[in-house]
């Protein structure tokens, strides 16, 4: 008998449970258990329905991701589903958690599927670089109408039971799984009802094989985000053999559509990055079993423009919010930034229409520092200056209550020297949240010099459940993501200053996946900025400042790098930035030259990559794979490169070491030399992921 699946009967009834935590994933034990289960109550003339269920925390997840790659081990998915559906008895999915990929796949061979009301139910396969491989597309569609199944399945977002329960994915909804599910085949029993194979049910495609269009408007509504990604174009391809093709047909063409993608660079890369933001919520060094301190209520001092989107997230949460300011004009000002924000969003349809005033009833706004009371984590988003950020961790120290979580979120500062500032040093650390703070989902905490351990994991476990994706670095001059991104703001600016311009290193950056470019973003949160930081620092950057000079600010002087027409963010080459370029670079004596795109990309992406390994021989990052996720859910690093590190390794580390050499005497600027890690990586052929697996193995 199988070790993770168990057959039970309850008089007529089979009840075959599945137990393979943590999240009932079909490894090959699985699938073989279920297989044997099935057969073993097809054959057993005592039982007359069957319910399909799981133990733990949610219904099948997913194919087993650790599985592929490798070679197949028999049984295939495609057969027990096959043994399923053709079962002469009725076989019921009672479904709770999430019922997943693979999962979803196996209930959609059921012939019955019940649910409880918190249940999720899709097809995410996308979000992996895949399309699903065990009928998902084929069935699904036969399920719920060609529309619905487009948008799980190129969309890849789950559905909730209410949704499935209107949309005839499943028949009711239920208390508990297994006791539902089993009351729901006793009642089929009762009622003689006939069992519904979606295979052999065309009436939900009927209308989309008369007119096709019905499909290919769902697909174009779906892929408009899909710039550069394989596997959603090939899932909706898939969707479309549903319409086209009878169904064995159909299912063949999907497996070759699956397999082809598992093997494909960009589903790698995918899957890694599922790891890795999994493997950055463990922190280095904390000890295993360290628990997070309650978190009921949060502080957040400064209602601008980080403080505000921070305050959000949480409300978004369901986490209750004081939100403090100086005055009562910025706190009314920061308050009605958030209710715009939400009611736009509810506008679109994206929240509840209810939602905003829900939200904002979360957010309690007051002025001064001394209505912190009783919160259990404050977050400081005040002005990015380290003698205002000391007053106020000071004034903490006397208003907060012991045990509390102290974090800033300062961009570049020492946390270590912010900590200096209370008596609790062990209590502060970084919660470094990216503009807008409602919207991008990395947080990288910043662990200081004293920072308790307990600490480190409170904030990780809050940033999670706020739907953010928590990073653990160290500190130094803008820690992981910013200190990377100014090798990157080095390079472009010198580019200009030899030929290139502004547009011409943005379509190089945008065409390799990135969101923007950097003249782009530099226009997005406005020259000015630097321009003053500059002239405080005695620094001159003769580009930049005669752009500053003649009032060229960004997008908010509708001028910058780029012209903007009134009311666009669209950013529009300008013949007078090329202008002021090019008496510049006369003025200072520069040749110009042509700057090929591959120097550009090389000189975009080598010199983050060789700042990366040096923040991983700093320890300032644990892992390579943290690094990663930093880029990813911090700056959208395209997800099917999986990230700077790993798409250095698949670049070669030799090569990058070689360019980056090349150009540091090129260009004159021993900055670029390769960094001592990255030269020892190349000169043994070795990858930044070896430094990960030999971490593991010690
Ligand atoms: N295979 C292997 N391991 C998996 C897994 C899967 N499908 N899903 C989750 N895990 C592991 C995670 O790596 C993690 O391991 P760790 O504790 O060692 O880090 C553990 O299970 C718990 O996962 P989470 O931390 O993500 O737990 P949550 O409770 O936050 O989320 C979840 C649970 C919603 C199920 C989430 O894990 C998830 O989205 N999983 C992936 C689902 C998915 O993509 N399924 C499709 C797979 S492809 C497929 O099915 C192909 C088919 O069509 C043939
Ligand atoms: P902001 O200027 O928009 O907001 C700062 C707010 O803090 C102002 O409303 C001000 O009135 C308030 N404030 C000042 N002193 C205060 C005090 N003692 N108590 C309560 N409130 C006080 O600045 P922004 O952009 O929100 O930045 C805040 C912090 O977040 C800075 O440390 C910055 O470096 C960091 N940060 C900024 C990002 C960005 O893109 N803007 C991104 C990530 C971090």
């Amino acid at each position: 008998m199988s070790e993770v699946v168990k057959l039970e009967r309850h008089d007529e009834v089979g009840i075959v449970t599945v137990n393979s935590p943590p999240v009932n994933a079909l490894s090959a034990a699985v699938r073989g258990g279920i297989l044997e289960c099935i057969k073993a109550a097809i054959a057993d003339p005592a039982i007359k329905g069957i319910v399909l269920t799981c133990a733990g925390r949610t219904f099948i997840a997913g194919a087993d991701i650790t599985e592929f790659g490798k070679p197949p081990k028999p049984p295939g998915l495609n057969e027990v589903l096959a043994e399923m559906e053709n079962s002469p008895k009725p076989i019921v999915a009672a479904i709770h958690g999430t019922a997943l990929g693979g999962g979803l796949e196996v209930a959609l061979a059921c012939h019955f599927r019940v649910a409880v009301k918190e249940a999720k139910l899709g097809l995410p396969e996308v979000k992996l670089g895949l399309l699903p491989g065990a009928g998902g597309t084929q069935r699904l569609p036969r399920a719920v109408g060609p529309e619905l199944a487009v948008k799980m399945i190129v969309g890849g977002d789950p559905i909730g039971a209410a949704e499935a329960l209107k949309n005839g994915l499943i028949e009711e909804i239920v208390e508990g799984p297994a006791s539902g599910g089993e009351a729901f085949v006793r009642k089929l029993l009762a009622e003689k009802r006939p069992l519904r194979r979606l295979r052999d049910d065309d009436s939900k495609i009927a209308a989309a094989k008369a007119d096709r269009s019905i499909f290919t408007n769902a697909v174009a509504a779906m892929t408009k985000k899909s710039r550069g990604l394989e596997a959603p174009f090939a899932a909706a391809d898939a969707v479309g053999y549903a319409i086209d093709l009878p169904f064995d047909e159909g299912l063949k063409k999907e497996r070759e559509g699956f397999l082809k993608l598992v093997a494909s660079d960009q589903s790698k890369a995918q899957r890694y990055a599922f790891f890795a933001e999994r493997e950055a919520s463990k922190i280095a060094g904390v000890p295993e079993g360290t628990k997070s301190r309650p978190v009921n209520r949060v502080a957040i001092l400064g209602a601008g423009t980080m403080g505000g989107g921070i305050a959000m997230s949480f409300a978004n949460a369901g986490i209750p919010v004081t939100l403090i300011e100086t005055g009562e004009e910025q706190l009314k000002r920061g308050m009605g930034i958030m209710q715009k924000n939400w009611e736009a969003t509810a506008a679109r349809g994206g929240i509840p229409a209810d939602a905003p005033a829900k939200r904002m009833a979360l957010i309690n706004g007051v002025v001064g520092i001394e209505n912190v009371g009783d919160a259990d984590l404050v977050i400081e988003a005040v002005f990015e200056t380290m003698a205002v950020k000391q007053e106020v961790f000071g004034k903490l120290d006397q208003y907060v209550k012991q045990g509390a979580v102290l974090a800033s979120n300062t961009s570049y500062l020492n946390i270590d020297e912010i900590a200096k500032a209370t008596k609790r040093p062990q209590d502060v650390l970084g919660m470094h949240f990216f503009s807008p703070a409602n919207v991008m989902k990395l947080c990288e905490i910043v662990r200081a010099d004293k920072t308790a351990p307990d600490a480190l994991v409170t904030a990780a476990t809050i940033a999670r459940k706020i739907a953010k994706v928590p990073a653990v670095v160290g500190v130094c001059d803008g820690f992981v993501g910013n200190r990377m991104l100014a090798q990157r703001g080095k390079q472009s600016e010198k580019l200009l200053f030899e030929g290139a311009l502004p547009q011409q290193v943005d379509a190089v950056v945008t065409k390799f996946g990135m969101p923007m470019g950097p003249f782009a973003m530099g226009d997005l949160a406005g020259l000015d900025i630097g321009w003053r930081s500059r002239k405080d620092r005695g620094i001159k950057s003769e580009i930049a400042d005669a752009l500053c000079e003649a009032g060229r600010f960004g997008q908010k002087t509708g001028k910058g790098y780029y012209k903007y027409e009134a009311g666009s963010r669209a950013p529009l080459p300008d013949p007078e930035v090329e202008k002021l370029i090019d008496e510049t670079l006369l003025r200072l004596g520069r040749k110009k030259r042509i700057v090929s795109d591959d120097e550009i990309l090389e000189r975009m992406m080598y010199p983050m990559i060789n700042e990366g390994a040096k923040i991983l021989e700093e320890g300032i990052a644990a892992r390579p794979s943290d690094i990663d996720v930093v880029w990813l859910y911090g700056y959208g690093w395209p997800i099917y490169r999986g990230g700077p590190m790993f798409w250095a390794d698949s670049v070669g580390l030799k090569h990058i070491a070689d360019r980056l050499a090349f150009y540091a005497k090129e260009t004159n600027d021993p900055n670029l030399e390769p960094a001592p890690l990255l030269k020892k990586l190349a000169a043994e052929g070795k990858t930044f992921a070896s430094l990960a697996a030999a971490s593991k193995a010690a």
